[in-house]
């Protein structure tokens, strides 16, 4: 028998089905509400509002549990590609050898931008955030494919968005990245694999000949894995929301990387290098820094720290704790920046403020570490954060499509003026 939920309003009863989901999650369908009563919901910030009926990542907050399409993101670090992560987000299964030998493929036929983009990049200022052009170019991409702007299109033209979307962003981030230190940029090489391939394009330099560290491309490849979705997070929704008015791919997914550029989203991983950076500079106690953190009236904020979801931890967080240390260990790196992350972590998880409003570790309080181990500037750390975040927005966008969702049209509850009258200038 479907469960009802029971709105009371005004002493007026209203009757809304029950929604529940593949692990017993309930969510009150609200749909008819207005029809029914007038009523409309009001949730800033969608804290308690399931916009949409996804199959594509599960995510327990309370428990620390994060799945793509079933598989722990636990056993996928461990054990799996990114392009193989990539391929079962956006088809809901893990690819056998020849489809993933054709998905790579047909990734690698793509990599190339055309070289009047190239041109782009001579016109931003040489220290230009890698995330604006990023964005940029990916919005520009629809206008160099312009039947991408057709809403109409078939699966094989949708197939197509994709498979030019994994392989140039690739491309335009690390050129971006060379645009940012000044140098000449590397085109794409198809012999390499995924990362390699973005690897070599960020490092390799015309007089060296770069070598590809295999510790470098693993952690590479698990930290893209453990990025790649999160389901109706700030960037994913915006995806979800452009591509709903059947804006085309290439620009739904550009938004996505304005709405993950912003600090209290995917830049954190860039704001927690500099918040560490300054707590080393600094000097003083990180006592002071926690206090700050706790102070109403002070800005600042312990990035790195608390997440919408997560008030137990968060398990990417576990395993890029880990992985950094494995990492820096690996490269024979000594970061003083872990440690104060490490002592940090501690006098914050004993601390009663970061305790009673469950604020732990989020995903970004680790990955720059690894970002930097690696040879990355802080600068680009959210690009790397959009490179692994792509399947799981184009997964998120093809779902949404395929469900014909609606428009997306938020209500409000208008708390402005009445009508009035318009008084002349003279007499204002
Ligand atoms: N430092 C100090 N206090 C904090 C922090 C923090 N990092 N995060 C939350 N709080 C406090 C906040 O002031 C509030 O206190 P009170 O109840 O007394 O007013 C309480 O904890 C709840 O916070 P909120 O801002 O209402 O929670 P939210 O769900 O709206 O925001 C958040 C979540 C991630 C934006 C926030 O925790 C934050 O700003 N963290 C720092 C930025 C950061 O690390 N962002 C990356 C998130 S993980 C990557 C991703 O998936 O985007």
């Amino acid at each position: 028998m479907s469960e009802i939920a029971e709105v009371k309003i005004n002493g007026q009863t209203y009757e809304l089905p029950i929604i529940t989901g593949s692990e017993d999650e309930k969510g009150i369908d609200i749909t008819k509400l207005r029809s029914l009563s007038g009523a409309v919901t009001l949730d800033s910030g969608y804290k308690n509002t399931g916009s949409t009926k996804s199959a594509v990542t599960y995510l327990d907050g309370e428990n620390g549990i994060l799945r793509y399409r079933g598989y722990s993101i636990e056993e996928l670090a461990g054990k799996a590609s990114f392009i193989e992560v990539a391929y079962l987000l956006i088809n809901g299964e893990l690819p056998n050898k020849s489809q993933l030998a054709d998905f790579e493929a047909n990734i690698t036929k793509h990599t190339l931008i055309h070289e009047d983009m190239k041109r782009f990049y001579e016109a931003y200022p040489s220290k230009a955030h890698p995330m604006g052009i990023v964005a940029s170019l990916l919005c520009s991409l629809s206008t160099f494919y312009p039947d991408s702007q057709n809403p109409n299109r078939t699966e094989e033209e949708i197939e197509l968005t994709i498979y030019r979307l994994l392989a140039k962003l690739p491309t335009i981030s690390a050129w971006a990245y060379k645009n940012f230190v000044g140098h000449p940029v590397v085109y794409p090489k198809n012999n390499l694999n995924y990362e390699e391939n973005f690897l070599n394009m960020m490092f390799s330099l015309p007089a060296e000949k770069y070598k590809i560290d295999p510790v470098v491309a693993d952690a590479l490849n698990k930290l893209l894995i453990l990025h790649a979705d999160h389901e109706q997070n700030c960037s994913a929704s915006t995806v979800r929301i452009v591509g709903s008015s059947h804006a085309n791919l290439y620009s739904s997914i550009s938004a996505g990387v304005i709405a993950l550029w912003g600090p209290l989203h995917g830049g954190a991983n860039q704001a927690v290098i500099e918040m560490l950076e300054k707590i080393h500079a600094d000097g003083t106690p990180l006592e002071n820094w926690i206090a700050k953190a706790k102070d109403k009236d002070d800005p600042f904020r312990l990035m790195g720290f608390g997440h919408r979801v997560y008030k137990n931890f968060d398990p990417r967080a576990k395993i890029i704790k880990k992985a950094a240390d494995d990492v820096l260990e690996k490269l024979g790196i000594e970061d003083p920046l872990i440690e104060i992350a490490k002592e940090l972590e501690q006098v914050a998880l004993n601390d009663e403020y970061f305790k009673a409003r469950n604020l732990y570790p989020n995903v970004d309080f680790y990955s720059g570490i690894i970002y930097k181990a690696l040879g990355i500037p802080t600068e680009m750390f959210t690009v790397m954060f959009a490179l692994g975040r792509l399947p799981g927005w184009i997964a998120q966008w093809k779902e949404m499509i395929e469900n014909k969702e609606p428009i997306g049209r938020p209500r409000q509850i208008y708390v402005g003026e009445n009508e009035r009258s318009y008084v002349s200038l003279e007499d204002r």
